[in-house]
């Protein structure tokens, strides 16, 4: 099959994955009410088609989190790319630069920052749990800041971790014996081509940010093991503070759907706010994302840029977001399906997929500059216009 949508991509990488990781990727906390949320609120957005308006010339062009992009994306922070692909995070780097938008490894990613920021030609934005061990912490900022690193994202709504049921029915999580370990195994050996990739040539399977904490030789169950027993669950926004001081560049912070939270992120410094539920992970009957976006947007006003992630599965969805006040959408498991059905070429078209489709939406809602979008190209009566 020749992927024409994300979700095409989504059905090569359920084929090549063994079913623990498809599982992990796809799935959300408990019963995936928000996660549904976060496509159906979006596609019930219905946009006002215009005509004869001369869009011959349209410009994707903005910035984002600081830097100018050619479209309004970026790749969200994923947790354990390197699982899904080989290298994964470097490859889906790469992807990102040639497309002209910022790549966000996150803190679990099997790939550390230097491997990340040696394999592409511009370092990536840095995403960041808060972790208990604060002296680890302010070594990992020292060694993104000295590595290039502009811009942190401080991921906020996830303190604890949530029930994702399909995870212990495949057996990556719950109990860990025999039978757990045969139902992986045999999910490996039932697809030699990501075994070899990934499986053979993939190593080291750790994550490479934690390194210096973990033992010669460690493992990756004991650096999820340490990763798990050292979020902070105890933070507050008086901790930004601490932040501040070990890192002088800009900051975002993700994970907010609230006004009121949005109001404090920006009083305690964040330049850019990202509206997001984790991609529907953390806490279900939590609202979609393109539901919390406009009061987000209004509580903010221009004290800080606003991004959104949650759902966004084609180029009209990045419109309707940024109709409902985002400057500019990431892109989640979108990256991730594209990366384990075809690698980083399989990003790459996956984001010539995204920004044909947006110029599309664009000329036919008759928009020429995507900075300019706004509510008008709802039609009317939508409760986020
Ligand atoms: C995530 N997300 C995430 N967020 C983060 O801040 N750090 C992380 O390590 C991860 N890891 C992660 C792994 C997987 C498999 C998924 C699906 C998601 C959340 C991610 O950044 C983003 O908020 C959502 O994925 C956006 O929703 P969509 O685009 O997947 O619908």
């Amino acid at each position: 099959m020749t992927p024409a949508s994300i979700d095409d991509f989504r059905e090569l990488a359920r084929r090549r994955l063994p079913r623990f990781l498809f599982e992990y990727i796809d799935g959300g906390s408990y019963a995936e009410e928000t996660l549904r949320a976060n496509g159906e609120d979006l596609q019930r957005l219905k946009l006002r088609q215009r005509v004869m308006r001369d869009v011959t010339d349209i410009s994707l062009a903005t910035t984002l989190l600081g830097q100018p992009v050619s479209m309004p994306v970026a790749l969200a922070p994923i947790g354990l790319a390197g699982l899904y692909a080989r290298r994964g995070e470097v490859q889906a780097a790469r992807a990102a630069h040639m497309a002209g938008i910022p790549f966000i490894l996150s803190s679990s990613a099997c790939c550390g920052i230097e491997e990340v920021a040696g394999g592409s030609p511009v370092p990536p934005i840095l995403q960041l749990y808060m972790i208990k061990d604060r002296p680890f912490m302010a070594d990992l900022l020292a060694r993104t800041a000295a590595l290039g690193v502009e811009t942190l994202v401080l991921t906020v709504d996830l303190i604890v971790h949530s029930p994702r049921r399909r995870d212990v029915r495949s057996s990556l999580t719950g109990q860990q014996g025999l039978a757990a370990r045969l139902q992986r195994g045999l999910e490996i050996a039932r697809h030699p081509a990501w075994a070899w990739d990934v499986g053979i040539n993939g190593r080291p399977h750790t994550l490479g940010n934690f390194a210096p904490r973990m033992p010669e030789g460690a493992g990756l169950a004991q650096f999820t093991a340490w990763v798990g027993r050292n979020f902070d669950a105890s933070i507050t926004w008086s901790d930004l503070d601490w932040l501040r001081q070990h890192w002088r560049g800009r900051l975002a912070i993700k994970g907010i759907l609230d006004a009121a939270d949005a109001r404090d992120a920006c009083t305690a410094g964040a330049e850019t706010i990202i509206v997001s539920n984790h991609g529907g992970r953390q806490l279900d009957g939590a609202p979609s994302a393109i539901a919390a976006l406009p009061a987000v947007v209004t509580a903010v006003g221009s004290r800080a840029d606003v991004l959104m992630d949650g759902g966004i599965r084609s180029g009209v969805d990045i419109l309707r977001a940024i109709a409902c006040g985002a400057r500019g959408v990431l892109l989640g498991r979108g990256w991730a399906f594209a990366l384990a059905a075809q690698g980083g070429a399989g990003v790459t078209r996956m984001l010539e997929l995204m920004r044909h489709e947006l110029a599309v939406a664009m000329a036919l809602t008759g928009q020429r500059d995507v900075a300019g979008v706004t509510a008008d190209v709802l039609a009317a009566g939508q409760p986020a216009g």
